[in-house]
Order: C-alpha cells, then structure tokens, then sequence
C-alpha cells in the first residue's frame, strides 16, 4: 500500500479501535495524523492504561508455532508474539505457504478485546533462509570479507522484503558477535574478529533491514544479538563463559551495539553464554544498567530459547530474576503437549502457560513490579506502532512475488564475488580462461547446494544436496560460464585427471549450527584431504576452493595446490564464483578473520601480542 492511502487506513483502524475501547476521546485527534514520537508515545500510553495484567503478561510472551496445540490460545492468553525456530517448519515451505500460515496465525490476535496484532520473528540470518525458493546470501563470516557496508546494507534490504513478502515482521539479525575463536560453531554468523569492522556492518545490516521508516511496507524490525560477548567464550565453546573484564567487553562485544542503537535497531537478543560465570539473561547491570540505561536502548529485549530456564533455581524463580534483569519478551518453545514432560537436556520443559501462570503470581506478589511490567509492554507496543503493524495483519502479494527473484539473486551474487578471498594464485592459474579445453570440476562441495548454503538453511543445521529451489552450484556456474568448446568433467579418475587442463576441487565442512559446529579439530575430512592428494599426483594445475565457516588448517595444501580460494558459506548464487575464477571480476575480499597456521596457535586475533598466523586479519590477493 503506497503510504498516503496507508496512513488513511491506519487513521480509520485507530478510530475503531479507539472507539471501541472507549467512547471516542479528544485524544483521537492525535491518533489520526501523526506518526511521530509523541504521537506514537500516545497511543502506546493510551492503550496500555486500558489493557489488563493478563493482556500485558500475553504481549510478553513469545511462543513457537509449533509449541501451540490450539491457536486459540493466542486469543485466550493474549499472545504477543509467534517465532518459527531453526526447524519449526510448515508444511508448505514455498514464500506462498509462509504467508498463508502467517496471515491464518494473525486472525487469532485480530480476536482479542484490543486486537492488538502478533509480532511475527523469524531467524532470517543470511535472507529469508526458511523459505524454499529465497535467495540465500553469504554467511555473516563471507559479507565480513566484503567489507563494503553499502552491498550489505542492500543484501538487507532484499532480506527484509522477502521476510515482508511472507507476511513476517522481525528477523533475529543481525548477530553482532565478534568471534575471537574459530573452534566456536557460531564463527560463521560473525561479520569477523574486529570490533570495528562489526560495528560497522551490523549497522549497515540494521539500516537495511528496517529501512528508512519501519512503518514501510517492505521494512523489517531487526534483532541485534546475542547481548553480549557470545563471540568471546572461553575456547569457542557455544553457550559457554565469556573470561574477560569490564574494559575488554566494552572494548570488543559493545561496539556493535552502540552503533545498532544509533540505527534505531528495535530489539536485541540477550545471549545464552555467561560474563565470568554469571548468565547474561539474568545480568540487571548489562541489561538494564548499561544497555537500558547507559546506551539509552529503546527498544525491546527479548530472551533466547529457553534460555531463561538455564538460569539457577526453579522455573518461577527464572522469570522473576530474567524480568527484574530487564528482559521484555520471552521466547519460549514449548505448549501444553510438553507440559510436565522431561525435555533433551533432562530438565523438565516449560511452557508458556507456566510462564504465565508464574509471572502473574510473581506480580501479585509484588516480587516483579507493575512498572516494570509496563516498561516492557511499552516497549513493545512502541514497536509494534514503529512497525505499523495494525495496518500489516496481511501480507503484501506483490512482495510475496518478489522473493527470490532475479533482482534479489544480483545483489547476492555480487555479496559471493565480492567475500571470496584469494589465498595463494601460483603461477597466475587464476583467471580461468572461458576457452580452457578441458576441465575437471569435483570434489564434495563442487554440486552441492546445501553445502554451500550452511547451518541455518532450510533447517536448523542445514545439510546437503538440493535442499532449496532456484540455486546455483559452483559446477552449474561454471558450466554456464565457459565457452561451448569447453568440456567439464565432474569426475576425478585416471581418465579426466590425464585429459584435464586444470582441476578444480571444491572441499570443506559439513553444515551445522551453534553448538553443534563446536570444534577441537579444525583439519579437513580424510575424504577431502585424499581428493586432493590424488589430484596431485596427476601433476596438473590444482585450484583448491574451500566450503567453510571459519578458516580451516590448511597443512600441505598450500604447498600441493596453484591456487587456493576461500569461499566461506556463499550461499545459493554460486555464480558469482564462477565470475570470479573466469575473470569477469577481480577478488576483492580481505580476511576476517585471522587464518591460524596450527590448532595451538588458536585463538588468535589482530592485535596479539604474539601474532604469527598463516595469513593475517585483512588478508587477499587479487589480480
Ligand atoms: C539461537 C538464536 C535464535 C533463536 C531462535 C537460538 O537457539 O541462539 O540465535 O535466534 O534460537 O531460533
Ligand atoms: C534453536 C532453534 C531450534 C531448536 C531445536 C534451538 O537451539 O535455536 O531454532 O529449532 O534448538 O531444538
């Protein structure tokens, strides 16, 4: 809807409601032409003085879809919000199939006495990576390497229209954590190492992702995360303990943050890991203290997975300490069908008519307060207003139409050509000529698309093969950009190694997400370290391109191979590769994140005192 006929619509959606949950007040003047600060503060104050400590407690809670049994439960409870997480699928995984769940999910707000509207959330980390069919973009690690705000603030922007164009509201991104260990399985949602360069990106992230005015139809509410120094655990182990002072994480996890909040980011996620053995979803002083206070966060801060129930003590005892930390919104996984159950991790799973049952005893009891209640509720619905979500209750088919669309797959390939990272180029093997005869293009990664894509594809983890539609594999790339005299072979044997002028193999790690991808061990598989050596042994030009989420050791392969390529997680569009390897472009991309020559010398960072690594931070050859 084109904004003037928008505001109308908005106007008469407020006058109903306005009049229907009091009898029409002076005050509706102001309800009706302005969307200002003041004007939105209004509305927000208004509402909140007629909703009761049910409806505030509901506009709270955050509840995976597939935790419902019945969704009216979100009309009974007052539910604010609904989340997909990694996995949380629907039957139809089509932008089309999104949009009708999405749009179906939002009728049973739209039945509440205030017909206060769901906030939608989804984990669109590298686009909207849940939907079959969207354009997947490089991992955080890759658009590090890019170093160019402007191409991520674009990629953004397309993630939040496809995200829009499913009838979505919010994605939980951009992760501004600095990795400072690659053993972490999170590395590659990372921009990098440098808090600088985070800084900078997450902010472009943001600004693209919510656009010039939330209020647009295509603009997205951000969720910066995870608050704070999830990058900095002791050995890179997810969820873990971050051992630094005060100074060192202002130093490196704040600055993200700083620069999110002057982008008006509209809620951060707290992390799941610990600041010197004291979990941040319980820390009053981060949270509120620093983040709320200091920082001047206006926005809303909405917990991890489940992750209040890690904190110690019971369940009731968890969202008291989580709330009176300063966190608004809780995102909880389970429903009824959990109720009393004992979960994965051998604790009792809780569910969101506990967290209900239990908040409310805690405000009745006085042990959380009314105002503190309220702050969270207003910070909530000031968002839910920023993001003009009375007037966004159905998606927009035109944008549903868009996703992954020519345009969009443009700017994500421009993302691949310009995140790759040039190694090492003996010989000048690289560029390819279009015109090479004959070419062997194998290994595991070179015609797997669910490789290329990662962790956070389609599912939690990811996995291989053709797990999304309208991709591109690095072998299809090439095979679309060399002459129609070239023959490529996708087979490495005695045969097409003795025939070839050059061979590609295309080798990395298997896809995983979070704590999953926690790793002591960072050599390559057996199986691709003996690809390798056989093609070797054919004496023919080797050009090495590597699949990864983080640097991997590269022990002999530097010295076996011409030419090595680093292509972190790309993605769907691999033929901005292939644009790349032939020529068409130039690499560009600089390392970010110190490439270590050995296990023992990680972590390592720019910066160290000590700091002697195969190939530094903002390390890459070009042409
Ligand atoms: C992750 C978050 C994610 C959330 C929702 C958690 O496990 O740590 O990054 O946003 O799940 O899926
Ligand atoms: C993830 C969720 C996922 C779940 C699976 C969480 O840690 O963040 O997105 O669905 O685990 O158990």
């Amino acid at each position: 809807m084109k904004k003037k006929s928008r505001q109308i619509f908005t106007s008469l959606l407020f006058l109903i409601i306005a009049c229907s949950i009091s009898s029409c007040s002076q005050d509706v003047d102001v309800m009706l032409n302005d969307n200002s600060k003041e004007a939105i503060a209004k509305n927000v104050d208004d509402l909140l003085s007629k909703m009761t400590l049910d409806e505030k407690i509901g506009q709270m809670t955050q509840v995976d879809y597939a935790a419902f049994q019945d969704f009216n439960d979100i009309n009974k409870y007052f539910i604010g919000s609904v989340l997909w997480g990694g996995g949380s699928e629907i039957d139809d995984l089509s932008a089309s199939g999104w949009a009708k769940v999405a749009d179906s999910i939002m009728t049973f707000s739209l039945k509440t006495r205030l017909g206060i509207p769901l906030i939608l959330g989804i984990d669109a980390v590298h686009g909207h990576n849940n939907v079959d069919g969207a354009v997947i973009f490089p991992h955080n690690i890759g658009l590090g390497c890019m170093r160019n705000t402007e191409l991520v603030d674009k990629a953004a922007g397309v993630t939040a229209e496809e995200i829009a164009g499913t009838g979505m509201h919010w994605t939980f991104a951009p992760c501004v954590a600095v990795a400072r260990d690659i053993r972490w399985g999170r590395t590659y949602e990372s921009f990098g190492e440098d808090p600088t360069l985070v800084a900078e990106l997450g902010a472009a992230s943001v600004l693209g992702l919510q656009g010039g005015d939330l209020s647009d139809g295509d603009a997205v509410l951000s969720c910066t995360k995870h608050f704070v120094g999830d990058g900095g655990t002791t050995n890179g182990i997810d969820q873990g303990n971050t051992e630094i002072d005060e100074e060192t994480l202002r130093k490196i996890h704040l600055p993200g943050y700083i620069s999110a909040i002057k982008e008006n980011t509209g809620s951060i996620m707290a992390s799941y890991s610990s600041w010197n053995s004291e979990k941040l979803h319980g820390n009053k002083y981060l949270i509120t203290d620093l983040l709320k206070g200091e920082l001047g966060f206006e926005g809303f801060v909405v917990s991890d997975w489940a992750a209040i129930d890690q904190l110690e003590g019971d369940y009731k005892s968890d969202i008291e300490k989580s709330i009176n930390a300063g966190l608004d919104m809780i995102m909880i996984p389970h429903g009824p069908s959990a109720q009393g159950k004992i979960g994965d991790n051998g604790q009792v799973q809780n569910t969101y008519l506990d967290f209900i049952t239990y908040l409310k005893e805690l405000v009745n009891e006085g042990k959380v307060s009314q105002p503190r209640i309220d702050d969270a509720v207003r910070r909530i619905l000031t968002s839910k207003f920023n993001l003009d979500l009375f007037n966004k209750t159905k998606t927009d088919i035109n944008l549903t139409a868009k996703v992954g669309s020519t345009e969009h797959r443009e700017i994500a390939r421009k993302c691949v050509q310009q995140s790759l990272v040039l190694l090492k180029n003996g010989n000048k093997t690289l560029p390819i000529s279009k015109d090479i005869k004959n070419i062997v293009v194998a290994g595991r990664g070179a015609n797997d698309l669910g490789m290329q894509c990662g962790g956070w594809t389609i599912s939690w983890q990811g996995s291989h093969g053709e797990i999304i539609k309208g991709g591109t594999t690095i072998l299809t790339a090439i095979k679309n950009t060399v002459s129609k005299n070239t023959n490529v072979t996708n087979s490495l044997d005695e045969n097409s190694m003795k025939n070839s002028d050059l061979i590609i193999i295309v080798v990395g790690e298997d896809p995983y997400a979070e704590g999953v991808g926690d790793r002591k061990d960072l050599n390559l598989s057996i199986e691709d370290l003996n690809m390798i050596k056989k093609a070797k042994n054919s004496s023919k030009p080797i050009v090495v391109i590597l699949l990864s989420g983080r640097p991997m050791l590269l022990n002999n392969i530097l010295e076996d191979c011409n030419a090595v390529v680093a292509a972190w997680l790309p993605g769907t569009e691999g033929q901005g590769i292939a644009d790349v390897l032939f020529g068409d472009f130039s690499f560009t991309g600089k390392l970010s994140q110190t490439w270590p020559k050995s296990m023992d010398q990680i972590p390592i960072n720019v910066g160290d005192v000590e700091y002697n690594p195969l190939f530094p931070f903002g390390y890459g050859l070009s042409y």
